[in-house]
């Protein structure tokens, strides 16, 4: 056991002496307990030949703090819930991992170091030159729904997606030449290659606004010392996670950059213009994945001045964003038959209130119920045209 790890049992044991008296908890000196998901690899496993990274670092940490491990799994799909459950209630020491952006709110947790890189990536037949987006142009891209590639390539003009719910299903799609190229998670994508398609696709990493993010190991707010031992022991493990990120077909090299998702959707809003082959392909679209129904720019006939005067957005520019982005989920014009997604009731539903409710929606999401984060990935002016195009379809 390292000194810093005695240290630190130390401290856990002399906290442990005092905490026993009101409540018994599990800290044993020489043990860390893990929370991790039992079934999400490439990044976890609960048992089976593949452990994932994350339960191969993690026993990699443990064993240079000295320390043996014990595993709590908890299904991560709902993260948040997740950490309420697992650490934020002393059932393990350390969540493997959590996404290091502190944009990415986690109250009553603490986050070391990053320690992994994650992005998008393309993947595409190992022949085909993708150096840039444009080398895209004319392709058919699987996309997954709602992603941020999604979005990047939606509001620009040129390019054919067809989006997914699972990744698994767009690598399926490309294996059946139902798609030329697809943008998914590089992790994910980079072990299906590895696994299902005996590496046959090139996947190469993107970059980009909304298109990457850094991993870290959460800890209870406090636990200091922890913290700082697993952090070295991070720091000493470098290579053995390049190794282990490797192992499990993470794409690596040099990433190809994407224009920022807010530069491509300003552009969508730029006064049309927009060339016939273009047209050709936003149509093509249109129909293979019959998510989009409208792809004309013309106002509900209730668009009122007033409406787009209340946030000084532009509404027609909103409901074609909308129509876009939003509605393979909530129906073209928001009109969805389904009851909570129906956007015709925001003002019956929240009164005076809407426009704040559907701002701080469309900015935070409602993970636990289905509905996207848009945070960073929507400018103001995006929010503020669909603001107003939502104002133009609440009854009067
Ligand atoms: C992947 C599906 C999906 C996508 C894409 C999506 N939403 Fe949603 N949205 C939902 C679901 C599901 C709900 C209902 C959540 C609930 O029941 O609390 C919702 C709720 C909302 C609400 C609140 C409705 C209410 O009555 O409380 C607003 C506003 C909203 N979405 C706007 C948008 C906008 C704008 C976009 C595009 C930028 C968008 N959504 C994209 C699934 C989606």
């Amino acid at each position: 056991m390292t000194t810093r790890a005695k240290i630190r049992h130390y401290l856990i044991g002399a906290a442990c002496a005092v905490g026993a008296l009101v409540a018994p908890t599990a800290h044993a000196a020489g043990v860390l307990r893990i929370c991790a998901d039992p079934d999400n690899l490439p990044f976890s496993k609960a048992e089976g030949p593949e452990r994932g990274l994350y339960v191969e670092l993690a026993n990699m940490v443990a064993r240079r703090m000295g320390d043996t491990v014990q595993y709590v799994w908890w299904l991560t799909f709902n993260e948040k819930r997740a950490l309420r459950n697992t650490l934020l209630q002393d059932k393990c020491d350390a969540y493997f991992a959590l996404p290091a952006d502190p944009d990415y709110k986690a109250p009553g947790v603490q986050r070391t170091h990053a320690f992994l890189d994650m992005s998008y990536a393309i993947v595409a037949p190992a022949g085909d030159k993708i150096n840039s987006l444009a080398d895209l142009r004319g392709k058919r891209v699987a996309v997954l729904s709602g992603s941020a590639p999604h979005i990047l390539l939606a509001s620009q003009k040129g390019y054919a997606t067809s989006s997914f719910t699972l990744n698994e299903d767009a690598m399926n799609a490309l294996a059946k030449g139902e798609v030329d190229a697809a943008i998914l998670w590089g992790p994910s994508a980079g072990y299906e290659n590895l696994t299902r398609f005996h590496s046959r696709w090139r996947v190469t990493p993107v970059s980009g606004e909304g298109m990457s993010g850094r991993m870290a190991v959460a800890v209870r707010q406090g636990n200091d010392a922890l913290a700082a031992d697993i952090n070295q022991a991070l720091v000493d493990l470098r290579p053995d996670i390049m190794a282990l990120a490797d192992k499990y077909g993470f794409p690596r090299g040099k990433p190809v950059q994407l224009a920022s998702v807010s530069t491509g959707s300003r552009s969508l809003h730029g006064s049309g213009g927009a060339n016939g082959s273009a047209d050709m392909l936003v149509q093509s679209r249109v129909i293979r994945t019959g998510f989009i129904k409208t792809a004309d720019t013309t106002q509900p006939a209730d668009a009122s001045g007033a409406a787009t005067a209340a946030t000084g957005g532009d509404a027609a520019a909103g409901r074609e964003f909308f129509n876009n982005t939003c509605a393979h989920c909530h129906s073209t014009d928001g009109a969805s038959p389904i009851r909570a997604r129906d956007l015709r009731h925001l003002h019956s539903r929240y009164k005076d209130q809407w426009r704040e409710v559907a701002a701080t929606t469309i900015e935070n999401g409602r993970p636990d119920a289905g509905m996207p984060t848009w945070k960073g990935i929507l400018s103001q002016k995006d929010i503020d045209d669909i603001l107003s195009f939502l104002a133009t379809i609440q009854p009067k």
